[in-house]
């Protein structure tokens, strides 16, 4: 790689929000009569489609997001990528989409970090590059059925915290009149038709005073789903750590790493298992969103039935369950603390 390459880019760092940064590189690849191309790393950011794409009109479409960070010796940390690689495989099969082939997937990822290595935020800087991929539906279309042709691309930004406040910071989430997803639907895929119908959703949880919308299952409204764009955490009474199982939520990569460091390093008893909120409410000690961009994010309270319930600390402070296990994860993460699990790997920066 050249020197100015390397070099990092000139940015406040420290105070980046969760946004678009043009970088230099993308990486795209075609699905062309059913076959994938090699892929290769561009620098023009504006994609060019056919207005019949079915992306455009039927939603298909579908995406990933994981993070790199810098360790604290320099190299280049991904998390976990292979789940992302296999997530979006089901995503695409469940929306009648070629699915990317895994190598094709881990190389693209791989490309698009290593060439814009002067975007990534250095160690220390609480900010990481947000890596997201994407497979759309191009082509002429007009009747409701598949594209014949697909587009992967893979694309970076640098950013801080997803949640203003940054590191472990409280957010609150609400219960709004709307629904995320039908347990047989498609809630547990990333498709980007699932984000579209929540904007509603998050904007009136806003309104109401929260970050977020916390969403309940849509046939009965009386379990837990997930949050807007993150899973539900649970520390309960008995050291218990709960997560809400249900068919309608996105098997969130960092809610089933934390589970494992539940498990062996909390020595919790773990359950995932359908949560009826209001019913166990009182048996809950502290609640936290988990996900890439929000990585473990302990909720103070939320919004149900037209009250407020607190949790831990009155809802001002962040429990012990939650900032052990936010310490742990994103140690491991930054590569502070030994990997027993071998979820992280490294980037060749070359
Ligand atoms: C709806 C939804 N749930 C959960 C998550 C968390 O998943 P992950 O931990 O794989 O990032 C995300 C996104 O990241 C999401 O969009």
């Amino acid at each position: 790689m050249s020197e100015s390459n390397l070099k990092k880019k000139d940015l406040a760092w420290g105070s980046l929000g969760f946004d678009y940064i043009k970088t230099d590189y993308r990486f795209t690849a075609t699905n062309r009569d059913g076959k994938w191309s090699d892929g290769e790393l561009i620098t023009d950011e504006i994609m060019r489609i056919h207005e019949g794409s079915p992306a455009l009109h039927y939603a298909q479409q579908c995406f990933e997001g994981l993070k790199a960070q810098t360790a604290k010796d320099g190299s280049v940390l991904l998390f976990r990528p292979e789940l992302n690689a296999e997530r979006l495989h089901m995503t695409a099969e469940r929306l009648m989409m070629p699915p990317v082939p895994r190598e094709l997937f881990l190389k693209g990822v791989e490309e698009t970090v290593r060439a814009n290595y002067a975007w990534i935020p250095p160690y220390g800087s609480g900010a990481s590059l947000y890596i997201r991929p994407l497979l759309i539906g191009v082509g002429e279309n007009m009747g409701l059925r598949p594209a014949k042709e697909y587009d992967f691309r893979v694309i970076v930004s640098p950013v801080g915290p997803y949640y203003k406040g940054g590191g472990i910071s409280l957010i609150s989430l609400a219960v709004t009149e709307f629904d995320r997803a039908a347990p047989l639907g498609t809630g547990k895929f990333k498709a980007g038709a699932n984000y579209a119908g929540g904007l509603l959703s998050t904007q009136t949880a806003k309104d109401m005073g929260a970050n977020e919308a916390l969403y309940l299952d849509s046939a009965q409204r009386k379990y837990l789903d997930e949050a807007g764009s993150a899973n539900i955490l649970l520390a309960m009474t008995g050291n218990r750590f709960v997560t809400p199982r249900s068919n309608a939520i996105l098997p969130s990569v960092t809610r089933r790493s934390i589970m494992t460091l539940a498990k062996d390093e909390l020595k919790m008893t773990i359950e995932e298992r359908p949560v009826a909120i209001r019913e166990e409410m009182a048996e809950i000690e502290e609640m936290a969103a988990c996900g890439t961009a929000a990585v473990i994010s302990p909720v103070g309270k939320i919004w149900i039935d037209g009250q407020w319930h607190l949790f831990y600390g009155n809802g001002e402070k962040v429990g012990p369950v939650m900032k052990r296990l936010y310490d742990s994860l994103t140690q491991i993460q930054k590569g502070e603390k030994a990997d027993p699990f071998g979820w992280t790997t490294k980037v060749n920066i070359g």
